[in-house]
């Protein structure tokens, strides 16, 4: 067993561990974060992303014991006192329809907005190509990100006017 310390959702999280567990297991079954899924368990559908220090990665290849001091951001970590612009957009553009690829959409958009919010049509659909939906055709995805992008920009605004005050 190995001992880690990761934080998540700003909250440091110390467990004594198989050295082979994965982060994904770590989320779902020692902390109990269910929203991270698992999908292909094997790096290939985007179910499991979370945000590791600012960058996605899929949950399901990486090993818990590697992540120690690292942060993480997972589903629960967004829109916790009030949905985020993204999770708005996502329900206004009707973008989400079983929900099972949503929390990792929501994250890899989330990483990409937070990084570049003049982010063109290109790079957000570049940053959720890694992410597999077999319901939507990604046409909403798409627009509700676009969405989600024109809300953060204009409450960016607002943030900039209200300074200038
Ligand atoms: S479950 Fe990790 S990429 Fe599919
Ligand atoms: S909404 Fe069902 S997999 Fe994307």
């Amino acid at each position: 067993m190995v001992e880690v310390t990761i934080t998540v959702n700003g909250t440091p999280y110390t467990r004594k561990i198989h050295p082979l567990m994965r982060l994904l297991d770590f989320l779902r079954d020692e902390l109990k974060l269910k929203g991270t899924k698992e999908g292909c368990g094997e790096g290939e559908c985007g179910a499991c992303t979370v945000i590791m220090d600012g960058k996605t990665i899929n949950s399901c290849l990486v090993l818990a014991a590697s992540c120690d001091g690292k942060e993480i951001t997972t589903i629960e970590g967004v829109g916790v006192d009030e949905l985020h612009p993204i999770q708005e957009a996502f329900l206004e553009v009707g973008a989400v329809q079983c929900g099972y690829c949503i929390p990792g959409m929501v994250l890899s958009a989330k990483a990409l907005l937070d990084s570049n919010l003049d982010a063109t049509e290109t790079e957000i659909k570049e940053a959720i190509s890694g992410n597999l939906c077999r319901c939507t055709g990604y046409q909403k995805i798409v627009e509700g990100v676009k969405l989600a992008q024109a809300k953060m920009k204009e409450s960016r605004g607002e943030i900039c006017d209200s300074g200038r005050g």
